[in-house]
């Protein structure tokens, strides 16, 4: 579950699409139709605020319950090889706060 939830400009907390977090979102769709794991391993969805503003662009894998922040373009191929082989991104994992 990727947040693209969009806040306005200027608001406290920021918002993931404000830090790129619908790129991030496309950028996964296609990598994993790119790898064929797209509906056999994994699903990529959007979604609005998963309460990690702060630390975003958020990412939520379930049912692992692994959350990445601070995702970028450049993290992509990495998170796809760590849902390929079932393992984390330790660089990017964040404690949810839920
Ligand atoms: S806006 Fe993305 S986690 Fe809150």
């Amino acid at each position: 579950m990727v947040c693209v939830n969009r806040r306005p400009d200027g608001s406290p907390k920021g918002s993931c699409a404000e830090r790129g977090s619908e790129q991030v979102y496309k950028a996964l769709r296609a990598g994993l139709k790119e790898r064929g794991l797209a509906r056999v391993r994994a699903r990529v969805v959007s979604c609005s605020c998963l309460d990690a503003c702060t630390t975003g662009p958020s990412i939520l894998v379930e049912p692992q319950h692994i959350m990445y922040g601070r995702v970028t373009i450049e993290d992509i191929q990495d998170i796809l090889d760590a849902i390929e082989n079932g393992t984390v991104v330790e660089r990017l994992s964040i404690n949810p706060e839920f």
